[in-house]
């Protein structure tokens, strides 16, 4: 039958405001938002998604519960992921409406601001609204001095990659044209928390930036997800922006680890050497196991965090780590001396079996020792 009417359940008109909230237990905070949100986005055609990575509280469940009650209200529920910023694109790529927001689940940002966003985005007078803590009339509220100076380096780092001057692009509340989202959507890092750091910077051309001032409350239920991971993964990100475009910023760590790795080596070897007194081969030995363990160690605590082994996995990693860089460090050697024969400079063949041997093993770790999860 062309031209059908749709069924009538079918015809409600669409959302045209989503709010993506990622959460990670925040079962104390469900209920409370979807109230708060139901006030202030009165008159609004609106829906929010929850985005849980398996909260252990049971939010995702809670999260369902309430979409009983409550047709505005989705889950999107990951199994074996963790991830702020991933949570946020994956919430925003599940929702249909012209706008999109995403702001915290645990009311700390202001959902009054909502309207008031929307209104410039309507007006079409911005690529995207901030919700903005470092502008007139916005406030940290209640944070201590160590973490308010933590934001404020971060904030300071992030101008290294940022396209215009922006005040707090730190900021995880934010909401934006979802035209703006798709275009940038395949840009985007996804590596840990600061999805806006990540938005502002997917292209390199400018977006058309408002920030209106709301102050950050203080967190009732639940416990912040913050932790040295999270600083980690925002310097992964800024220098993704600043080198990736010519070299994985991950290649640039291993090869980091690598050269610190090689001080380790030097600093075993003299003392074995010139302390212990041991045979040069046992020295150069044992300098090679721990320097290899250390990297090893290193790596996996930093250069591949999002894909960390723990565990026995720990052990088995260890020992493919190790075959592979055997391998990686013959190619060195093999390579080195044939240049050397073909009459290159010293310095220059080794080096080059110096970069092949250590493309080749950030090359197979990276696909077998750090193999990605499907
Ligand atoms: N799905 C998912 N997965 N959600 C997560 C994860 C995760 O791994 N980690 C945290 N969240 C959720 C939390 O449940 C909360 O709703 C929101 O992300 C922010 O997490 P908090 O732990 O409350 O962060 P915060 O208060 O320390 O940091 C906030 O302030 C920053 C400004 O400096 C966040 O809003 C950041 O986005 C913001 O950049
Ligand atoms: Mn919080």
């Amino acid at each position: 039958m062309p031209n059908a009417p749709a069924s009538p359940t079918a015809a409600t008109a669409g959302t045209e405001l989503s709010v993506v909230v990622p959460t990670y237990r925040e079962a104390g905070n469900v209920e409370a938002l979807v109230r708060l949100l139901d006030t202030a986005l009165a008159g609004l055609r609106w829906e929010v998604v929850f985005v849980d990575d398996d909260s252990p509280d049971g939010t995702a469940d809670l999260v369902r519960q309430v979409a009983q009650r409550d047709a505005r209200v989705r889950v999107v529920h990951r199994l074996g992921r963790r991830g702020l910023s991933s949570a946020c694109i994956e919430g925003m790529l599940a929702t249909a409406s012209p706008y999109v927001a995403v702001m915290d689940a645990d009311l700390q940002h202001d959902e009054t601001l909502l309207p008031k966003m929307l209104e410039v985005l309507r007006a079409g007078e911005a690529d995207v609204v901030i919700g903005s803590r470092y502008v007139d009339g916005g406030g940290l509220g209640g944070w201590d001095a160590s973490r308010a100076q933590m934001s404020q380096t971060a904030t300071r780092l992030s101008r290294m990659v940022l396209p215009t001057p922006v005040a707090d692009p730190m900021s995880g509340f934010f909401m934006l044209p979802r035209a703006v989202f798709l275009d940038r959507a395949r840009g985007l890092s996804g590596i840990g928390f600061k999805i806006l750091l990540d938005l502002l910077t997917a292209r390199p051309t400018p977006l058309r930036i408002r920030e209106l001032p709301f102050t950050f409350r203080t967190r009732v239920a639940g416990e912040s997800k913050l932790d040295s991971s999270v600083a980690w993964d925002f310097l992964m990100l800024v220098g993704d922006r600043l080198v990736g475009r010519y070299v994985p910023f991950r290649f640039v760590a291993f090869a980091f680890v690598g050269g610190v790795g090689v001080l380790v080596h030097f600093s075993i070897l003299t003392t074995l050497l010139k302390g212990l007194s041991l045979p040069f081969t046992t020295a150069q030995g044992v300098a090679t196991v721990f320097a290899m363990v250390f990297n090893y160690a290193v790596n996996n605590l930093l250069t591949f965090r999002d894909r960390r082994l723990k565990g026995w996995r720990w052990l088995t990693g260890l020992l493919s780590f190790m075959l592979a860089c055997s391998v990686g460090a013959l190619a060195n050697v093999g390579i080195a001396a044939y240049l050397f024969k073909q009459d290159y400079q010293w310095a220059l063949a080794a080096l080059a079996g110096i970069l092949i041997g250590a493309v080749w093993n950030y090359a197979i770790t990276s696909a077998y020792t750090w193999k990605k999860k499907p």
